[in-house]
Parts: C-alpha cells; sequence; structure tokens
C-alpha cells in the first residue's frame, strides 16, 4: 500500500510531489523520497520516517537546486526489506530511477541472474530489480521504450511503476497492473498519482488506468505502448471525498479495500508447493512444539480464528488469551511454546506487554503485524506484516482479513515443515487463498440487502451473533463489530452454547444473527437456531442454503470451502453493523469512547 506521485511540466515540481505524498501519506510513512530530473541531472532525496523528515531534508540541501520540468516520489509501506534510508524508493540504476507500489513476485529470480551478470544491488527490495532490468535492455536495445516494454514483460506481481531516465529525460514512463495508478492533465501538465487526492486542484481531467496499461508521458501527452481504453474523466473537487474514494466513511473504503489487501497479504507468499515467508528462517520452529497466541479485541478474533486452522492444519496445539488476562495470571511458559502476538497498530499497550513477558521468559515470539518498525515489531523476534495499508476507521475491518489470512497462510506453512498435511489438502488450501481476494469483491446486492435489513435492527433488547467452529470468532467479531459503532448490545456466542442459559433471552425482541455456513457443521448451527426460531427469538439467517425458519435472509455463495463462506459473511457483517450505525445517525469512523490505537493499560 505505498503511494507514488510523478510530474512533468513547467510549474513547482517538488512543491507537488511533496503535496501530493501528503495526500497519500496515509498510503504508508515508514519512508519517503523524490527524484528530480533536469537538464543538469538527477537529484534525489530520501528520509526514514513521516513525511515531515523528507521535507526538511530537502529544505536543508536544496537551496540551490535546479529547476526541474520531470520528478517521481514515493511514501513507503514497507514489504521487502526494512524501512530504511536505501530501502526507501526511488531506487537508481546508474542513470535512471524508479517509483513502484505493489509487489514483484519474481524479483528473487530476477535479482539472482542480474547479480550472476554482475549487476550491485543495494537495498534489500524487489523494486530495485526493475531499475537494473530496465538498463540492461537499454544497454542491448538502445531505445528507452524497447527497454521499458522488455521490463514489464519480465515482471510477476503486482505494480504500478513510475520510471525516469537520463537516457529520455523529458519522459516518463509509467505502467499498472494490480495496484492504483491516475494520470492527471491541465494545460502542459501532467501528473501521476496513486489516488485522486493529490490531483485535486493540479489536473482537471484524468485517467484511472486499468490492469495492464504501459506507456510513456511527455509535456505533449500520453503515449500507450499497450491497448488502452483511455477515457479522460473530469475530476472531482472534494478532498475528503478523494480521501474516501467516493465512500461515505473511511470504514466503508477500508471494507470495500479488502479483496485488494488481502491480494497484498498473499502476494509472493503462495508458491506452487506450499506457503513462502521470507522472514522466517528454516530452523526457526525446530523446537517448537505449540503456539500462544495472544492478542486484544479483533486482533484476538483473528487470532481465535487462527487457532483452529492452525490445529486443523498445521497440526499443532495452540491457545490464545486476551493479553490483558494474560499478563496477570502468572502464566506458566515453556520454551518449546511458539508466543504469537497480533496487532494492527504494533503498539497495544497490553499486546505489547505480553509479547515483553515472553520474550524476558525466553521463548521464541513472532508478531502479526500491520504497521512495520511499530513497538511490537521491534520487539519480536520475527514479523509477518500484514500489508493491509493504513486503517482509518476506528473499527477494525481490513486488518482482520489479512490477519486471518496470515494465520491461515502459517497453517499451512507449519502443516508442510512438520509434514503433517497431505499434499492432496495442501494445494485445496492453496487453490481457496487464491480464491479469497474474489470474493471480498463486493457484491452490491449484498450491499443493499444490509441498507434494507438495518431499518429493522434498531430497536430490541439486544443481539446474539452466532456460530460454530471458526464461525464462532466470527461471530464475536460481528457482534464486537455492531457494539462498538452503533452502540447497541450485541453478543457473540459459541451456536451450541445457547442452550446452557442464554436461550432464555429468547423472545421476538431479541435479534439472532445466525452464521449457517454450507461447508462446516451446517447440520449442528440449524438445531441451534431451530430451537431459538422455537422460542421466538427474530432470526437473520446469513447462509448459502435457504433456511425457511429465518425471518430475515442474507444470501450468500454457493462455495465448496468454508474459508470462503468466513470472508464472505465477514463482508457482510461489517456492512450490516456500517448500515446500522449509519441510520442510528453516528460517526461511523470516529465512535464514542473509542481510540484507533490503544496505548494504555
Ligand atoms: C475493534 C478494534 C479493537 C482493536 C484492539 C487491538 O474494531 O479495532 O478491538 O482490535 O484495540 O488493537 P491492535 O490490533 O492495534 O493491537
Amino acid at each position: 500500500m505505498c503511494g507514488i506521485v510523478g510530474y512533468i511540466g513547467k510549474n513547482d515540481t517538488k512543491k507537488f510531489l511533496i503535496d501530493g505524498l501528503k495526500e497519500l501519506e496515509y498510503r504508508g510513512y515508514d519512508s519517503a523520497g523524490i527524484a528530480l530530473l533536469g537538464d543538469d541531472g538527477i537529484e534525489t532525496y530520501k528520509a526514514v520516517g513521516k513525511l515531515i523528515n523528507l521535507e526538511e531534508k530537502i529544505t536543508q540541501n536544496c537551496t540551490n537546486c535546479f529547476e526541474t520540468p520531470v520528478g517521481i516520489g514515493h511514501t513507503r509501506w514497507a514489504t521487502h526489506g526494512k524501512p530504511t534510508e536505501i530501502n526507501a524508493h526511488p531506487h537508481l540504476g546508474a542513470y535512471s530511477f524508479v517509483v513502484h507500489n505493489g509487489i514483484i513476485e519474481n524479483y528473487k529470480e530476477l535479482k539472482d541472474e542480474l547479480i550472476s551478470q554482475g549487476i550491485e544491488f543495494l537495498s534489500q527490495t524487489d523494486t530495485e530489480v526493475i531499475v537494473h532490468l530496465f538498463e540492461k535492455f537499454h544497454k542491448i536495445t538502445n531505445n528507452t521504450k524497447e527497454a521499458f516494454c522488455k521490463t514489464i514483460e519480465a515482471l510477476h506481481g503486482a505494480y504500478a511503476i513510475l520510471l525516469i531516465t537520463k537516457a529520455d529525460k523529458d519522459k516518463i514512463f509509467f505502467a499498472k497492473s494490480g495496484s492504483p495508478m491516475i494520470i492527471g492533465k491541465s494545460q502542459n501538465e501532467i501528473f501521476f498519482a496513486s489516488s485522486d487526492a493529490p490531483l485535486i486542484g493540479y489536473a482537471s481531467e484524468v485517467i484511472y488506468l486499468e490492469d495492464g496499461e504501459f506507456g510513456e508521458a511527455d509535456q505533449n501527452g500520453i503515449s500507450f505502448y499497450s491497448n488502452n481504453t483511455t477515457k479522460w474523466n473530469k475530476l472531482q473537487t472534494s478532498k475528503q471525498l478523494a480521501q474516501k474514494n467516493g465512500f461515505r466513511f473511511f470504514m466503508e473504503k477500508e471494507i470495500y479495500e479488502q479483496s485488494e489487501v488481502a491480494s497484498d497479504c498473499m502476494l509472493g507468499r503462495i508458491k506452487d508447493n506450499g506457503i513462502s515467508f521470507d522472514e522466517i528462517s528454516l530452523d526457526f520452529f525446530d523446537d517448537i512444539r505449540d503456539i500462544k497466541i495472544c492478542a486484544c479485541g479483533t486482533s484476538y478474533h483473528a487470532g481465535l480464528t487462527g487457532s483452529y486452522l492452525l490445529q486443523r492444519l498445521g497440526n499443532i496445539r495452540c491457545e490464545v488469551e486476551i493479553a490483558s488476562e494474560f499478563r496477570y495470571k502468572e502464566p506458566i511458559l515453556d520454551k518449546n511454546t511458539l508466543f504469537v502476538v497480533i496487532s494492527q497498530s504494533g503498539e497495544t499497550a497490553d499486546t505489547l506487554e505480553a509479547l515483553k513477558m515472553a520474550k524476558n521468559s525466553g521463548l521464541k515470539t513472532l508478531a502479526i503485524c500491520n504497521v512495520d518498525n511499530s513497538s511490537i515489531t521491534r520487539v519480536a523476534d520475527v514479523t509477518l506484516l500484514t500489508r493491509a495499508g493504513i486503517e482509518k476507521g476506528v473499527a477494525s475491518t481490513k486488518a482482520f482479513t489479512t490477519q486471518t489470512l496470515v494465520l491461515w497462510m502459517l497453517s499451512l506453512y507449519i502443516g508442510k515443515i512438520k509434514n503433517s498435511i497431505n499434499n492432496n489438502l495442501l494445494q485445496n488450501e492453496l487453490r481457496t487463498l487464491r480464491e479469497v481476494p474474489r470474493v471480498l469483491k463486493i457484491d452490491s446486492s449484498i450491499h443493499e440487502k444490509c441498507k434494507r435489513l438495518s431499518k429493522r435492527y434498531l430497536h430490541g433488547h439486544g443481539f446474539f451473533f452466532i456460530g460454530r467452529d471458526v464461525f464462532y470468532p466470527l461471530a464475536l467479531e460481528g457482534a464486537l463489530k455492531l457494539k462498538e459503532i452503533s452502540y447497541l448490545h450485541a453478543e457473540g456466542y459459541p451456536a451450541g452454547e445457547m442452550k446452557h442459559g442464554p436461550i432464555a433471552l429468547a423472545d421476538p425482541e431479541l435479534f439472532t444473527i445466525a452464521l449457517m455456513p454450507q461447508n462446516l457443521l451446517y447440520d449442528k448451527i440449524k438445531s441451534n437456531v431451530e430451537e431459538l426460531s422455537a422460542r421466538d427469538s427474530t432470526i437473520c439467517a446469513i447462509s448459502p442454503l435457504n433456511f425457511e425458519l429465518a425471518d430475515d435472509f442474507i444470501k450468500t455463495n454457493l462455495c465448496d470451502h468454508y474459508m470462503l463462506e468466513f470472508f464472505e459473511m465477514l463482508v457482510a457483517l461489517q456492512l450490516l453493523s456500517q448500515e446500522i450505525s449509519i441510520r442510528l445517525g453516528n460517526d461511523v469512523d470516529m465512535p464514542r469512547n473509542l481510540a484507533k490505537s490503544v496505548t494504555v493499560e
């Protein structure tokens, strides 16, 4: 989720790049950089941390810097390599610079080949291969267009790329596949950005590039090397709307982003024969016999979901604890336990302290985290980044999705290295993982249905969200989403446990949201819901199978794996909570009493 900008024109290049990066800082802020290309050569500035550090560096060092008609910039969310100045973009070759958002999946093969041909790499990033490939092909062809086309042909993965070169100094070469890129124009100026927001006030018209489109731009306009569907659109003028990409709330935008971030989360990690985590050394699991997961809130729910998968697919014992409880129970810790913490922010005080306790007791530690260089990632032995990009809505959505995906991948990783998963099952799981981004693409009919249903569920004396197996933590998560943004009382419960007490509450004013997947314990959950229906509870069933006792029904798609149902139902629960909150007139993105990062006990 990095952000990129580019500029060609006679006005203030630096100003557009810096202003543009400020608008994109939400996409990543562990380092930033710009490169400026003019008659006198290339100048580049990079700094670690927030954009303000880059601005200060430019102000100190660029007192006499030349006027440059061409420039590119980048704000980074680390995926390959730590957030250091060397790893910050733009990446340089001998005479060219590149910025990139996305992940080059085959970078290792390309890098090894380039190294064997004598090319020296400075950074640990996947991006650097692009600029060296370009220069290699340029040396062979002596033609920038051909060199760029050959470079793009060689890349697999997701990318939005801008490249500038002294060999053709009036141009920016661009390519898009899987990561967003927009081109804007005004009189005699061309702009590039990862979203609308940087272009507002600068460009009058924009093109939203489609996957597979690439080409070059100069002062005279744009030439595509690919087939293109170029259509100039008028640019909207509201910055607020642009930051939210037209969505009403950041939460809504983040719900809709889940398909994209799921792809980012899995990129480069799913191979033909299993899961690969570059971050984990080969012997890391040698002495590990079980796993303890610690987290808070939504991250705890992801942990609970993961515990089912780790046991089922990884064949490894796994316990999950709420971090604030774990800290004070004087836990007995075993050196053969891997201690896993999960955190979106990487700053949650209880989770951080639990991690320190485990580390001080000599346990191996692993963090699943969204923010690189956060406190938690600095303490843990190993970090698996979730790559969800910045989450602005206080109610966590896309972070949960990516945490669950990492845990699912980790289960398969462990299953493979411990030889406890057979190849047919492994292949089926890998195929299913690849399906997740498609399932997370939101069907407008589900959103419409949630809008309509939200009218019915405003009053009553409470909600029960019920499910079994992984759908139990999903029920907990659905209930948490609803209570935090609607302020209605909601509880998540294991469906089979209702008859042991809570069923006493059942009456028409008790709303039951029943998660009824086709592929996991359908008959069991059906009986549990029938028991509630017999006691007159109002039932809203979420299922691909018709259920005649349901008062309301959200129909999900038929599919062949319970985890695909899990993600489809997750989206329905998120949208339902959001629509109820909107109807109640609440502030969806900043609900009362809550904070995005809980750095106190
Ligand atoms: C709920 C929510 C919180 C967080 C919890 C832990 O929507 O966002 O429950 O999940 O405060 O935060 P992190 O994951 O940053 O450790």
